[in-house]
Parts: C-alpha cells; structure tokens; sequence
C-alpha cells in the first residue's frame, strides 16, 4: 500500500517537469511564426536537439514505469524474470553518467532512492554507453558475492590501461599472472602469522616516529589532526610494507600519494584530459620516483631481493610480501614502468582507506560535542590491551567490544565501495528469499553493488533513536546472554548490507591487518597523547563549528577522505593506570 502511494508520487514528480516542458514548448514555439527566415535556421538545430532530447527523456520515463508495473504488478507465475528498472535519462550515450558522478558521498543514491522504491532490488544505470546494473537488496548481493564464476576482469583491465596507462602487451602480461598475486597474498599477507609480523613492523616503527612526536609536536600550538596521523600511518604502514629507504629517497611521497588517491577515479571515469592535468603530471612523477627507488633497492641488494621465506623485515625491501611482489614482477615480465604502477598499487591498497578510517575513529572519540562519556570508556578499555611495559597486547586490543563496534561504524558509515562484476554470460537472480520474481541481466553488462545503499539503509540501521546518518559508538553493542550485564560485540544479520571490504572472490586481503594497524594506532595515539580542542575548520581552513564532514569523493572511493579538519594542542599523557 504505502510503496504503491510512494509510486504514484513518484510518477507525479517525474512527469510533472516533462508536462510543464511541453507546455513550454507550444508557448516557446508560438511567437516564432514571426521571427525571420534566417534567423529561424540559425536555431533550427538547437530546437532539433531539445526535441530530440525530451523524447529520448519521455521514452525512458514510460519504459521505467511499465517495467516498475510489471515489477510490482500481480504476483506474476512464479518463476517470472524481470530486467531491472533502467533509470530515465536525457542525454543518448552518457545516460545517467554525470549525475551519478556526483563527488558528494552518496548524493546519487540519496536522491535516487527519494522516488525509486528500494523495494525494486535493482535498477539500472547507463553510463558511457555501458548498461550497468545497480543491486542493492541483501539477496541479490550476496548472489552476486556466492557467485564464483563472475569476475571483475573489465575493471582491472580498465585500471591497467586508464589509471596507469601501461601499454597493451604489459597489460596482456599482468593479467596473464593475476592468479601469482591471490597467491602472494595468501602466504604473505592475509596468514595469521604474517598478519602479526606486519603489525609488529607497523607498530615498532609508529612508536618511533611517535617518540619523536613526544618531544616536538607537543611544542607547536595547533596542529590538524587528520594532517598528522595521515603522515605518522604513512610513515609507519609504507615502512612495514616497504622498507625503510622509500621514504628517505620520496619524502614527498605522502603528500603525492594522496593527491593520486582523490584524483585517480578521474581517469577511471574518462574525465577529459584538461581536467587530469595536474593528475597525470603527478601519477608520472609517483612512477618515476618509485622506479629509481626500486633501480637503487635491487643495485644494493645484490640485484635480487632477500628470499621472502627470510627475515620477516628487512630495511631494503622490507615485508616478505614486497619481496615476493619484487621478485614476482621478473617472473611475469613486468618492466620497470610497470613494476612502478603495481608498487603504487599496493601503497592504494595498503594506505588508502585506513588511514581516513582511523581518523574518522578517532576524531568522533574526542570530539567534544559528541557523547561527553565515550572517551573515557574508551580509555579505559584501551587500558586492559596496555602490557605491563606500556605496550600493548594486539589479540586483547582487537576483541574489545566498544572499539570493536567504533571501527564497524565507521567503517559502515565512511566507506564507499562499488564492487564489481562483469558478465561474461545472461544471469538470473532472485530478487527475495521467497524465489517468485528473478530479475535477469544481459551478456556483456556490468553490475555494481555499492556499499553506500547498504550501509546507508534507514531500515536497516535505524535503532534506539540513533538514525542511520548519524555515528552511533554502541551501535554493534548488545548485552552478553550469558551475563546481560556485560555488553559484547555481535554483527549478525548485516549479510548483503555491510561490506566495507567487498566480497566474495575479490573480498580484501588486507582486512585482518587493517583492523590491527586502524585499532593499534587509535590505541598508541590515545595513550601516548592528550588532546585539547582547539575547533572545527572546513576544506579551506576555514573555522566552522561543525563536525568535519566527509570532502568530495568520487562514488566508489573506499574510505572517505574528511572535507576538513578538526584543530588540536597535542600534549603528553601522564602514564595511566
Ligand atoms: C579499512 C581498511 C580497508 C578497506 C575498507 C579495504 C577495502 C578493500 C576493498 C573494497 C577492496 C576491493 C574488493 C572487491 O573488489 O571486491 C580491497 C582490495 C584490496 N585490499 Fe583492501 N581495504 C582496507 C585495507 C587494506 C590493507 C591494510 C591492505 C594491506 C596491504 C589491503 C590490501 C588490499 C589488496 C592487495 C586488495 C586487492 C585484492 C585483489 O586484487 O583482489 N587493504 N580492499
Ligand atoms: C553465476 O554467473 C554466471 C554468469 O557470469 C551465470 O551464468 C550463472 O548462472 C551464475 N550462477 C548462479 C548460481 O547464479
Ligand atoms: C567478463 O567476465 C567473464 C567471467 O565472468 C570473463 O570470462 C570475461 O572474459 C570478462 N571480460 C569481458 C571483456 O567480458
């Protein structure tokens, strides 16, 4: 009832600007009978053009509403198939593109589910001439994470060839090795014991650069926070993951880094090439940088790097992982351009999203105008982790139920993930639990499930007066049924609406060491310093009393880059105990 009532406003709205437009038109028309000749030819096409465009608008308004009636129609025989919904569009080609490339963290989809009925599972997009699916319920999502045989080959290629413009015989190499890096990761970097040698590393080299932090950055009168822990997790994770002279070769390699991180979607999203300037002038820089980096690590190390199943670090290369990496780019014929890109590949991997993901952490812990308690529970659980030494004890860290449930909130509410698939055969889904309506989509399309829908869900989130938009620190809390007055960390039931880190085959390798590295730092900065607010500013340094929102990200960015920065006087903790 209430989701037929939502259609018929619906088609109110979308049909009230092409009524008023034809209207318009008669009215527009009319006085020209008296306009001369010439002029007449003049704007003659211009009036081609907007013809032709509001039939092209007209048209894929009624086609999306007979396919949304045939949708919620009479249940149909069991067994009915249904193309999803594709969402009306004006311009022929580019279709829906330039709206959903919308850079403000869920515009699109805000908007687009103010009339669409969430209700429809999936709904289709045409971008840049390519039919792009679009699901969002549960069901249909974790089909396409069960579904082994699809894979995300279109994108990758389009990484190769856009973002890093490696040429077509390089490409045809690395994708021809795709299956050595699932390996390299296996062993290397998603293994419990390789997880806990990269947090050892991580952890070794914060603590110094922290240290130095004691003495220096406590004299200074103001710092960004965001400004800082970017650079100190930078630091420390390329460290781990690098070694030690990457950083002192490409001091600067933060700084470019990140600038990449906001603009390589660009490429992705065939931004024209006046727009990319600056961004290709510095992917450029990046991979020149790295390759002399890499020319210098394999000169002193003899010419090959030490054997991954050595030491768990070493300065040069530094993890097992990056040795296995180095050497396997000879084994695929990678040259060194290409080596470069795969290096800047996995500095995305490994900085781009926990980074602002921690931040996020901790900016809502000791922001002053959220809950005025959250930071000392927060304190005093971090204080059971804390070893006798003052270290701290990673396995009692990482299962402690309040910062546990911070790091899924944030992750549910700062990450945006597009997973992809290409379909390489015609697929048929059902649309709910129930199996009576299959939606069905074509050879050679591609599906996008956007983490953004789901983790953004009103009904989903929506408990204890805490809305779905809003950062609640308890929200993954409930009380322990063994002993209700004890609270304990739970997250059943998110299948298909919570993942931050994809899913399926192409689920992330890095997520165990994330949580390490986001909950490892949030604790060391929590306890080595204390923090007074000095105030909010906005993209431009501009003070403001508002919480820091997220800046502009392209959809699909991972964790969102903050839109500004909150303002602090850093000090040191007396020892707590
Ligand atoms: C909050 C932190 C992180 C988030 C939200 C995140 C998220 C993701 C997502 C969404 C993907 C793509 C999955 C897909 O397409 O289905 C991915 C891939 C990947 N991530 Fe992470 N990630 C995080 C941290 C890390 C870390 C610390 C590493 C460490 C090196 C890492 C390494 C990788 C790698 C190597 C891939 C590519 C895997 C492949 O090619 O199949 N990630 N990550
Ligand atoms: C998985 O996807 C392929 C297309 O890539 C399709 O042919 C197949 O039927 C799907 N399998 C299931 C179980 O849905
Ligand atoms: C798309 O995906 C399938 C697997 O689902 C793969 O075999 C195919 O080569 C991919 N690429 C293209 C261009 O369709």
């Amino acid at each position: 009832m209430s989701l037929s009532r939502s259609r018929a406003v619906a088609v109110e709205d979308q049909n009230r600007p092409l009524v008023t437009s034809r209207i318009l038109k008669m009215e527009v028309l009319a006085p020209f009978a008296s306009v001369p000749r010439s002029t007449l030819y003049t704007i003659a096409p211009f009036i081609l053009i907007a013809l032709v465009l509001s039939l092209i608008r007209a048209y894929t308004t009624w086609n999306y509403y007979r396919r949304m009636r045939q949708i919620n129609g009479a249940p149909g025989k069991p067994g009915k198939t249904i193309p999803p919904p594709q969402i009306p569009y004006t311009l022929p080609y580019l279709g829906n593109a330039l709206s959903f490339l919308n850079t403000q963290p869920g515009a699109y989809w805000q908007k687009l589910f103010s009339w669409h009925p969430r209700s429809s599972g999936a709904c289709t997009l045409l971008l840049g001439g390519k039919k792009t699916h679009i699901v969002f319920t549960p069901h249909i999502v974790q089909a396409i994470f069960k579904n082994k045989t699809m894979k995300r080959d279109v994108f990758e290629h389009e990484l190769f060839q856009k973002v890093f413009s490696l040429p077509d015989e390089q490409i045809a190499n690395a994708e021809a090795g795709k299956h050595h890096e699932h390996e390299m990761n296996a062993a290397y970097l998603t293994k419990f014991d390789r997880v806990n040698e990269l947090t050892e590393t991580f952890t070794r080299v914060l603590d110094r650069v922290l240290s130095k932090d004691a003495e220096e950055i406590v004299k200074m009168e103001s710092i960004g926070l965001y400004d800082w822990l970017r650079d100190r997790m930078f630091t420390a994770s390329t460290t781990a993951l690098l070694g030690e002279e990457i950083l002192k070769m490409y001091p600067e390699y933060c700084e470019d880094f990140f600038g990449f991180d906001q603009e390589f979607l660009g490429f992705f999203f065939d931004l024209p090439n006046i727009m990319m300037r600056d961004a290709i002038a510095r992917r450029n820089r990046i991979l020149t940088k790295l390759q002399k980096w890499s020319k210098a690590m394999h000169d002193r190390s003899g010419g090959s790097p030490i054997d991954p199943e050595g030491p768990a670090w070493e300065p040069l290369f530094g993890s097992r992982l990056n040795r296995a990496r180095q050497l396997d780019y000879k084994i695929r014929n990678l040259n060194a351009r290409s080596a470069a890109a795969f290096d800047l590949g996995i500095t995305f991997g490994l900085s781009s999203n926990v980074i602002p993901a921690t931040n996020w952490m901790l900016l809502h812990i000791i922001n002053p105008k959220g809950d005025p308690t959250l930071y000392k529970r927060v304190m005093a659980e971090i204080l059971k982790a804390q070893n006798p030494d003052g270290s701290i004890h990673t396995p009692t860290l990482i299962a402690l139920p309040l910062l546990q449930s911070i790091w899924t909130e944030t992750l549910r509410l700062y990450t945006d993930v597009l997973v992809t698939r290409n379909l390489s055969e015609d697929v048929k889904l059902p649309l709910d639990e129930n199996g009576k309506t299959f939606i069905e989509m074509k050879k050679g399309d591609n599906v996008f499930a956007p983490s953004y829908i789901g983790h953004h869900d009103p009904e989903a989130w929506s408990g204890q007066d805490n809305p779905s938009e809003e950062f609640w620190a308890e929200r993954f809390l409930s009380p322990d049924p063994a002993d209700p007055s004890r609270e304990i960390f739970s997250i059943t039931g998110v299948n298909g609406k919570f993942y931050p880190f994809g899913g399926g085959r192409t689920i992330c390798p890095g997520r165990v060491f994330a949580k390490q590295e986001a909950l490892g730092a949030l604790a060391m900065v929590l306890l080595r310093f204390e923090f007074e607010f000095l105030g909010f500013v906005d993209k431009g340094g501009k003070a403001t009393d508002d919480f820091v929102k997220p800046g502009s990200n392209f959809p699909g960015s991972g964790a969102l880059m903050p839109g500004g920065d909150m303002k602090v006087k850093v000090s040191r903790r007396q020892r707590l105990n």
